[in-house]
């Protein structure tokens, strides 16, 4: 099938790759000339594991290719993916400019039937506002489809390929029959295509996303009331986990939730309930909990160092808001950091691939080192904010050379108390035993 995908952020990139994996004849659009330019080149703008064997082998087969052009993108696509960005407006809300600005211009160019998809994830009722900004535009027969994508950070090209489930929301029968054809080769393992209206496809995301996010947070509120009566989280955890209704998954506790997703969504269904004269209460508390939760360190590292953090050297291990990402949006590392900047601390910090990022954001005001090790040396304590797996079996012998004072503080809960406290670290973690 002809596919064209405008918008070539991470749901873009990663979903015109896949499709042209499963031999569709995919072009991408991107507005942004010098990043159109790199990836013709072969150059994969984005840090995602797997993703550039896929990006090489599809483009030198002549299926992923790539233009500034929309009037090219409309022309080329039978189904035309729109996954542009919906940035949280400073209401809370998602801005949905771009989206309906492209829709105009789709309306504008559209000679033939053309299914369009919301890929974007978009409030309730966009593909209704989509379809009406279009339909402004021209007399031309046309679909819109609500398509949200359910894809981790990390994990996306492995999400794509072997997806649970895939959501469709369409009220045309021939649109959904194209849409089903697109993702046949993905389910082949059974897994379900489930078809729906639009606006129920449009709330499914913010859902499921809200629905996790809440997860987590009830799990960190656990983990802070472990600490109050002396109980540990890991046991609750598992304990909990085992009975299949709730479910092993999404229950680490840690120093919140960050990401482009959790935090914009949560917030964007809060304000779309708003909207529609209904209180979300628990969104609401989830939101806070979360600010709170991630500069929970923050106090226990004051106290340890008798309130007093002027001149203190902190390493910091892991500034992505999770592993596998190079990606620092709403990273608890950030927050953790500019509040012991802002007490008088200095920090060298590491991390596998954040740390481009991390500098464009912090420039000199903090040291980058080339590993994990040289970031502890002189160190009066080590931070730790992702679970990165190469920070999961330290020498401790090591880092005790290194660091002036054994002393860490984990927010992702990655070592054996009883095994950290025998190396003679002071070890500070979230929901047990200090
Ligand atoms: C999330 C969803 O998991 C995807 O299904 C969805 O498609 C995506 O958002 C999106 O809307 O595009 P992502 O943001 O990549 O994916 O990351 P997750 O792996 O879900 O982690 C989100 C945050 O929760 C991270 O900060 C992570 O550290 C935290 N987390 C996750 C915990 O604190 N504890 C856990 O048990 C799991």
């Amino acid at each position: 099938m002809k596919i064209s995908v405008i918008g070539t952020g991470y749901v873009g990139l990663v979903t015109g790759t896949c499709l042209a994996e499963t031999g569709n004849d995919v072009l991408c659009i991107d507005i942004n000339k010098d990043k159109v330019k790199q990836m013709q080149e072969g150059v994969v703008p984005i840090y995602e594991p797997h993703l550039d064997v896929l990006f090489e082998r599809n483009i030198k087969a002549g299926r992923l290719t790539f233009s500034t052009s929309l009037e090219e993108g409309v022309s080329h696509g039978d189904i035309i993916f729109l996954a542009l960005p919906t940035p949280e407006d400073e209401d809370g809300s998602a801005d949905l400019s771009y989206v309906l600005g492209a829709a105009k211009d789709i309306g504008k160019l559209i000679k033939d039937y053309k299914v369009i998809v919301d890929k974007s994830t978009v409030p309730v009722g966009t593909a209704d506002k989509v379809t009406q900004v279009i339909a402004n535009e021209t007399q031309v027969a046309f679909d819109v489809v609500s398509n949200p994508e359910f894809l981790r950070e990390g994990f996306a090209v492995d999400d794509f390929l072997k997806p649970e489930r895939i959501v469709i929301g369409s009220s045309s029968e021939k649109a959904t029959e194209l849409m089903e054809r697109l993702y046949k080769p993905f389910v082949r393992s059974g897994n379900p295509i489930i078809v729906m209206d639009e606006k129920s496809a449009e709330l499914t995301k913010y859902a499921a996303n809200s629905f996790l996010a809440t997860k987590i947070t009830f799990m960190n509120e656990i983990a802070n009331f472990c600490e109050k009566v002396g109980a540990d989280v890991d046991m609750v955890r598992r304990g909990m986990g085992t009975d299949s209704r709730i479910g092993k998954r999404f229950l680490f506790p840690g120093i919140g939730y960050g990401g482009s997703c959790f935090p914009k969504d949560v917030k964007a269904l809060h304000k779309s309930g708003k909207d529609n004269n209904y209180t979300f209460d628990i969104l609401n508390a989830v939101i806070q909990v979360n600010d709170t939760q991630k500069t929970i360190l923050l106090p226990r590292i004051e106290s340890y160092f008798d309130g007093d953090l002027k001149g203190k050297t902190f390493a910091v291990w892991g500034l992505a808001f999770k592993p596998e990402t190079d990606d620092i949006r709403e990273a608890p590392a950030i927050y953790i950091m500019e509040q012991l900047l802002e007490k008088g601390a200095n920090i060298t910090v590491f991390d596998p691939e954040a740390m481009p990022n991390i500098k464009k954001r912090f420039g000199n005001t903090l040291t980058y080192a080339n590993n994990m090790y040289e970031a502890t040396k002189g160190v009066d304590a080590l931070v730790i904010c992702t679970e990165w797996s190469i920070f999961r079996t330290p020498d401790f012998d090591k880092l005790k050379a290194n660091m002036s004072q054994p002393v860490i503080f984990d927010g992702r809960n990655l070592y054996d108390l009883k095994e950290v406290e025998h190396q003679g670290f002071y070890y500070s973690s979230i929901g047990r035993k200090t």
